[in-house]
C-alpha cells in the first residue's frame, strides 16, 4: 500500500571561507592542539565573515540543495528553517532566505531546538508535506554560532564552528519504507542550566554567551541519543544491522564513537565531518549527510538514520531512505 509520504530530492551546504584552526586558538586561550584533538577530534571551524549572517549561509546550501534536486525556488513552498542565531530577533530568518531566493507564496518560519534544530525541522516539514499543506519544502540548519560563543571561555570555544546545510523534501507517493519513515524529538526542560545561553532578549535583553558544563552534557548525550535511536528502531521494527549509514550531530567524536560502541553501530557506517567544522549547531546534520552523498557513500535506496542532542535538553533520532 502506498501513502502520501516525504522524500529527500536533493542537499546542499555551505561553510564560509575563514578557518579558525587549533593552533589560532592556542594563540587566543590556554589551549592546545592537542588537548581540542584527543578531547573532541576537531581540527577547525569556520567562521562567518563580518556582514555574512546566517541567511546568508542559508541561501548558499539552499541553492546547491535546489540545483541537486532539480528544482528551482519558484517549485518551493515551505522553508523551515533551524537556527539558534537569527539574523535578527523578528522576523524569522527563514523569511529573509525567501526573500533572497526569490521564493514567492508559501510559508517560511524558524525553529529553535538548538543542535536537535534539524531533526525537529524535519519532523514538522515531513508531518506538514504528509498532511498536504505543501508539496516541496527547503529545510535548513543554518548557524552563526560563533557570535554566542564567549572567546575568553576555552571550555566552549574551541567547539563551536559556523555553517549550514539543506535538504529538499518532497511529498509524494510511497511505500512504509520510502523516503521519511520515522522520527523521535524529546526535550527535557529540567537540564537547561547545563547548556544555555546567558542572555535574551525578555530576560537581560542582551544576546548572552553560551554556557555549557561540557562533561555532564556528554553524559546525557550519550544516553539520551541511544535512547531515541531505540525509540525509532522499535517503533519501525528495524535492526541496527539494518542502517546502512549513520549521520550523528556532530558534536564531539567521543560522542559519536560512545553512541556507536553502546548501539552496536559499525564504525565504517558512521559519517563524521567534526574534524573539519567542529560543532556547527544546526547546521551540522545536514552537512554531514550532504557529505557523503556528495563522495558517493550514500546511495539512492540507502537506509539511513540521524540522531541529535543539544540545550534545552532537546534530542532526537530520524530514519529515513535516500
Ligand atoms: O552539541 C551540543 C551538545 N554539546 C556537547 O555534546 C558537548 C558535550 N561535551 C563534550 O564534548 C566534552 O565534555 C568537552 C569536549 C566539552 C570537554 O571534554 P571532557 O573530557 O568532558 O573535559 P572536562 O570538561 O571534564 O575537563 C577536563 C579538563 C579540565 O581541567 P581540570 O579541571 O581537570 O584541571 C578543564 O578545565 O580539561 C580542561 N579544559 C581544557 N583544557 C585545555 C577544558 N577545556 C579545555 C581546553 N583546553 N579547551
Amino acid at each position: 500500500m502506498t501513502t502520501r509520504r516525504s522524500f529527500i530530492r536533493g542537499t546542499g551546504a555551505y561553510l564560509p571561507s575563514r578557518i579558525l584552526t587549533n593552533e589560532d586558538l592556542a594563540k587566543m586561550v590556554d589551549t592546545s592542539d592537542e588537548w581540542i584533538r584527543e578531547r573532541t577530534g576537531i581540527h577547525a571551524r569556520h567562521i562567518a565573515a563580518e556582514g555574512e549572517m546566517t541567511s546568508d549561509l542559508a541561501v548558499e546550501a539552499s541553492k546547491e540543495a535546489l540545483r541537486n534536486a532539480g528544482l528551482g525556488p519558484e517549485d518551493v513552498d515551505l522553508i523551515v528553517l533551524a537556527t539558534t542565531t537569527p539574523d535578527q530577533t523578528f522576523p524569522a530568518t527563514a523569511t529573509a532566505v525567501q526573500a533572497k531566493l526569490g521564493v514567492k507564496g508559501g510559508a517560511a518560519f524558524d525553529i529553535q531546538a538548538v543542535c536537535s534544530g534539524f531533526l525537529f525541522a524535519l519532523a514538522t516539514a515531513d508531518s506538514m508535506l504528509k498532511q498536504g499543506l505543501f508539496n516541496t519544502a527547503l529545510v535548513i540548519g543554518a548557524e552563526t554560532f560563533t557570535r554566542i560563543l564567549d572567546w575568553s571561555d576555552r571550555s566552549t570555544c574551541v567547539l563551536f564552528g559556523d555553517g549550514s546545510g539543506a535538504a529538499v523534501l518532497q511529498a509524494g507517493e510511497g511505500g512504509a519504507d520510502e523516503g521519511l519513515i520515522a522520527h523521535h524529538i524529546r526535550t527535557d526542560g529540567t537540564k537547561s542550566d547545563l547548556l544555555y545561553v546567558d542572555g535574551g532578549v525578555s530576560s537581560t535583553g542582551t544576546i548572552g554567551h553560551v554556557r555549557m558544563q561540557g562533561n555532564q552534557v556528554f553524559r546525557h548525550a550519550v544516553t539520551n541519543i541511544s535512547s531515541a535511536i531505540q525509540h525509532v528502531l522499535a517503533e519501525t521494527g528495524y535492526s541496527i544491522d539494518d542502517i546502512d549509514w549513520f549521520v550523528p550531530h556532530q558534536a564531539n567524536q567521543r560522542i559519536l564513537n560512545g553512541v556507536a560502541k553502546k548501539l552496536g553501530l559499525e564504525e565504517g557506517k558512521v559519517v563524521s565531518t567534526v574534524a573539519e567544522h567542529g560543532n556547527t549547531s544546526a547546521a551540522s546534520i545536514p552537512l554531514a549527510l550532504h557529505t557523503a552523498i556528495s563522495d558517493d557513500r550514500i546511495k539512492p535506496g540507502d537506509l539511513v538514520l540521524s540522531e541529535a542532542m543539544g540545550g534545552g535538553f532537546s534530542w532526537g533520532a530520524s530514519l529515513f531512505r535516500l
